[in-house]
């Protein structure tokens, strides 16, 4: 089985040292760092703004996920990778203009992906999958970490999967909520190749265990 990129999602992570704890996971093995982006309106929760992406890029190599679940992406894109991010994230079903979020990605070459909730079908945005490099497939509602993962989520990235070759995309399936050392494997034998974890890494004693086991270590 390939071994996963882990992608520790600091919406988990206590707010006293970000530093510190990304400092943490990226010694423990992380590939990337996966930040939650909630506007109170498409999702009823309020988390992180630019400031903290700034705040964390100067200490760390990671590869940092900016996960967009908020209306009106293109709005926000600028200022996220001025902060640093290396990816942008979005959701194909917030209202906003996703065209825009592309060029302008392409504009700063930074990563660009889509996200969809675990009741939109797969193929629901294909049409911007031909220049996605993240398909996120959310294993749990969006909003909220610790939620438990939906059972239906290992076939839909099989889907995503078979869609890539279908479509010749180049995206690769991240999988988000709800993974911990069980849901881990269902997913990685699925097709996935990042795995986005918050309670698991960061509510564990040993962040660097359970980002190795999660691996398959
Ligand atoms: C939920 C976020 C997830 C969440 C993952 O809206 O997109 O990244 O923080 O948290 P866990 O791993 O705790 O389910
Ligand atoms: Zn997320």
């Amino acid at each position: 089985m390939n071994r996963p990129i882990i992608a520790p999602s600091l919406l988990a992570a206590g707010s006293g040292n970000y530093g510190g704890v990304v400092a943490a996971v990226e010694r423990a093995g992380a590939g990337y760092l996966h930040i939650d982006v909630m506007d109170g309106h498409f999702v009823p929760n309020l988390s992180f703004g630019p400031n903290i992406v700034e705040g964390i890029r100067g200490g760390t190599s990671l590869y940092i996920d900016v996960h967009l679940m908020i209306e009106y992406p293109e709005r926000m894109t600028p200022a996220f990778i001025k902060a640093g991010a290396d990816c942008i994230t979005v959701h194909g079903e917030a209202p906003g203009d996703v065209g825009a979020v592309i060029k302008i990605c392409r504009g700063h070459n930074t990563g660009f992906g889509i996200s969809i909730k675990p009741g939109t079908p797969v193929a629901e945005y294909r049409q911007w999958y031909p220049y996605c490099d993240i398909l996120l497939i959310m294993g749990v509602e969006p909003g909220f970490g610790g939620q438990a993962f939906i059972p239906g989520t290992p076939g839909r990235i099989a889907e995503a999967k078979r869609l890539r070759e279908r479509l010749g995309a180049r995206y690769m399936i991240s999988v988000d909520g709800g993974i911990n050392l069980e849901t881990a494997p269902l997913c990685v034998s699925a097709g996935a190749n990042i795995l986005v974890a918050g309670t698991t890494v960061f509510g564990a004693g040993d962040p660097a265990d359970a980002i190795n086991r999660l691996m398959g270590g």
